[in-house]
């Protein structure tokens, strides 16, 4: 999965020949995913259009506090532009946006979005070779990132005057790929890796017919990639299900019986830092899998189950540093199973479901869990989505291992 993915993009393009250029950034931005919303400072519309970058990112492109044409014009609040922003690219940033972003000069919708945001920012300087040698053009790129902003440098080639030296913008691609490499770098779980099991297992009766249950894996789908988007190495080890990682860098590995999950678990727990069980293991399986289909005979069948090994525990007896994490799914004395469960099965966080409440459990996209942590920490969520619980689920872990 692309990192710019639901990622709202705020590309601020200004006054430079390499605004050419800025039009197939926008491209490739909404290529990968991302929600791109384009400001152009007043000048930046003698270079490129507001008409290709509008219908290239799908979003009408703003340029002035107000839309001038239009009596009734809303005003364009430069404070829920910032807010609205994942990051802001200033892509070209001329010599004459980057002084004024220096000096705190503000005046265009661009640069009161600059002051205002709260997000990181990007710039990729653009102009002519003496320009950025200038004393003043260096100071503005220093003091610029000493304030957190990200420079992505100018690449050196033959420039609009026809000289040839640094100062041209870095291309397209090469933008698109520094941020990516840049936001990598800082994401929480980078350098960790993330085990997840989800969905149903099959225990096989005989050839065509099997014990199992309903569960869809869908949460636990949504765990991998949480874990994923947070910078894991994220391993999924699934039973049966119709849910996808399509888009997703994520180790699947297909498992339908409780041991063959239990054998590839226990493959990837000694180098993960974080196990999330939350598959529905069927907790029997027949005694004896008939190899050929069971016929009809009888009034009545027996069948004759034996329990399945317990994989959380079996990890639980097993955990030295790793951050281990199950689920419960209750009916009665919810918290106390759940506690009970807990320290019995060696965790360090338990995700309690309680079929009592609608919109939980299995099938559905919704959930309502409540999280309890080893030291006692009970926190009740809301009825969510289950990405939503999976997100809360991967902070809560995120700021536990890092407490
Ligand atoms: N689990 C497992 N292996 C099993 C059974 C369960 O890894 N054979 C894991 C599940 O993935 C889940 C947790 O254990 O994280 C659920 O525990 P379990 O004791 O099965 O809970 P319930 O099904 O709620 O059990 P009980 O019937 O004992 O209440």
């Amino acid at each position: 999965m692309s990192l710019l993915r639901e990622q709202n993009v705020l590309l601020g393009i200004t006054a430079g020949i390499a605004a050419y250029k800025s039009a197939w950034l926008v491209r490739l931005l909404v290529k990968q995913g991302a929600n791109v919303q384009v400001v152009l400072t007043p000048s930046a519309k003698e270079f490129v259009t507001p008409l290709t970058l509008s219908t290239l990112s799908k979003n009408p492109v703003l340029s002035h506090f107000t839309d001038e044409k239009d009596e009734n014009a809303v005003w364009n609040n430069h404070v829920d532009l910032g807010l609205w922003a994942d990051f802001i690219i200033i892509a070209p940033a001329t010599a004459n946006t980057m002084s004024k972003m220096t000096n705190g000069i503000c005046d265009n919708l661009l640069l009161a979005v600059y002051l205002s945001a709260k997000c990181p920012v990007y710039f990729a300087p653009a102009m002519d070779l003496d320009m950025y040698k200038h004393d003043s053009t260096r100071h503005n790129l220093i003091e610029l990132q000493k304030r957190g902003n990200v420079m992505i440098p100018a690449e050196h080639g033959e420039l609009a005057s026809g000289l040839v030296g640094e100062g041209r913008m870095a291309e397209p691609e090469s933008i698109v790929a520094f941020i990516e490499a840049h936001i990598k770098e800082g994401l929480p779980l980078k350098g960790k890796k993330v085990l997840v099991t989800a969905g149903p297992t099959y225990e096989a009766i005989d050839p065509v017919r099997f014990i199992g249950n309903h569960s869809s894996g869908k949460m636990g789908f949504e765990i991998a990639k949480a874990a994923s988007k947070m910078g894991a190495e994220v391993v999924l080890i699934s039973g049966p299900s119709n849910e996808s990682i399509e888009g997703y860098s994520i180790e699947k590995i297909s498992v339908v019986s409780a041991e063959e999950m239990y054998n590839a678990v226990h493959g990837h727990f000694d180098q993960c830092h974080v196990a999330v069980l939350s598959a529905a293991v069927a907790d029997y399986r027949p005694e004896k899998t008939e190899s050929e289909k069971i016929k009809k005979t009888d009034s009545s069948l027996g069948l004759k189950l034996v329990k399945t090994e317990d994989i959380l525990k079996s990890i639980g007896d097993l955990k030295r540093h790793q951050y281990l994490v199950g689920f419960a799914l209750e009916t009665s004395n919810e918290i106390e199973n759940a506690k009970s469960k807990l320290e019995r099965k060696n965790l360090d966080l338990i995700v309690l479901n309680s079929l009592k409440d609608t919109g939980a459990g299995f099938g559905g996209s919704t959930n309502k869990v409540t999280f309890i942590s080893a030291s006692g920490a009970i926190k009740v969520g809301e009825l969510k989505s289950k990405r939503e619980v999976a997100s809360d689920l991967m902070d809560l872990i995120l700021k536990n291992i890092n407490a």
